[in-house]
């Protein structure tokens, strides 16, 4: 029998209670499909840091990266700054995995309803650059405190970094039905990054001519997206970028609790992370009723990467019955818990 191990990090807040759901349908899932996943649980959270002084122990990503993938819940806590946390555990993660690649599905699913006119034809993927771009963490501060003090906060574009990600993109979209590719931009305002950026997507643009594409700027993409939302298929955009637009996207297509990612290295000399992109949630921790399809999608996702696409087909198509029968947690408008989500997803499969 195949098996897969997988390291999860449930990290904070309602990470504990989703990774907990994740790791219940994935075992059901796994069962049915005919293979084992080993789960392999880190305390690595905001809680450790405060005990210990570190998010990740030493030797902790050594040990991370003898796994297949990792299932990440969330990372921030109300008493650690959230730079101090991000830096501490998810961006190590990423940046020391090269996981370049950060997929964002956006879809409207079967029972839900998007706020938006003609939002049940969202069906996008937002392709953000995860490795450098304005977060490189290039910069610093001098004269703290003083009145001339001075914080600067280089984004970081190189050659490398830039063609990689927009080759995967055009290999993502050529891969779809549309295969239409949006180039989000801000080269008029950002005029070296931003304009290398443009550049070497349009060279890479001639070796996908199958691949029809377009070029906004970030601010117009914020209004397409709520104008003209069936205009839009695969689009690229860079760390920042992409960060901002993925929320807005969740948003249209119902909720925060429904989006997940995956932060992949393409060559898979690393495991790639997968999480569902709504954070920790303290408004809602201990509550139980934070949304789990978010991480089921993740789930799914991670499944695919792993060579299962049965499977993955099969647990998508299990959210997809459960969103139809609008077994809703309260972000979408529902009365039922994590529990009973849970619960609906297994019965699915
Ligand atoms: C995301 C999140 C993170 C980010 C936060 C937690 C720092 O918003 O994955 O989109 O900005 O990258
Ligand atoms: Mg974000």
């Amino acid at each position: 029998m195949k098996s897969y191990r997988i390291a999860s990090i449930p990290g904070d807040g309602i990470g504990k209670e989703v990774i907990a759901a994740g790791v219940e349908v994935l075992n059901a899932l796994a069962e049915q499909e005919n293979f084992r996943l080993d789960f392999e649980s880190f305390d690595w959270s905001s809680e450790r840091y405060l005990r210990t002084g570190a998010y990740i122990p030493e030797g902790g990503l050594e040990k991370l990266k003898t796994f297949d993938a990792i299932f990440f819940g969330a990372v921030g806590a109300p008493d650690v700054p959230d730079h101090i946390s991000l830096w501490g555990l998810r961006l190590p993660i990423c940046q020391g995995f090269d996981q370049y690649a950060n997929v964002r599905p956006t879809r409207v699913l079967p029972g839900i309803k998007s706020k938006l006119e003609g939002g049940d034809r969202i069906d996008w993927v937002i392709i953000r650059e995860n490795s450098e771009g304005e977060y490189s963490g290039s910069g610093g501060r001098v004269h703290r405190g003083l009145p001339e003090e001075i914080a600067t906060e280089t984004s970081v574009f190189t050659r490398v970094g830039v063609e990689r990600i927009h080759r995967f993109a055009f290999e993502l979209s050529r891969g779809r039905r549309r295969k239409h590719l949006t180039l989000v931009t801000k080269s008029n305002a950002q005029r070296h990054g931003m304009v290398l950026w443009d550049e070497i997507f349009y060279e890479v643009a001639k070796k996908y001519p199958d691949v029809q594409t377009d070029r906004v700027l970030v601010d117009a993409m914020t209004t397409r997206m709520i104008l003209k939302p069936e205009s839009i298929d695969t689009v690229v955009a860079s760390n920042l970028h992409a960060d901002i637009l993925s929320d807005l996207a969740a948003a249209l297509s119902g909720s925060l609790g429904i989006a997940p990612t995956a932060n992949l290295n393409p060559e898979r000399k690393f495991p790639s992370m997968f999480e569902p992109i709504h954070g920790s949630a303290f408004d809602i921790t201990g509550k139980g009723i934070a949304n789990p399809i978010a991480t089921f999608w993740t789930a799914s996702m991670m499944i695919e990467h792993l060579g299962e696409p049965t499977a993955a087909a099969r647990l998508m198509k299990a959210i997809e019955r459960t969103t139809e029968e609008q077994v809703f947690t309260p972000d979408l408008g529902g009365v039922h818990d994590t529990r009973a989500v849970t619960n609906a997803v297994k019965q699915a499969l």
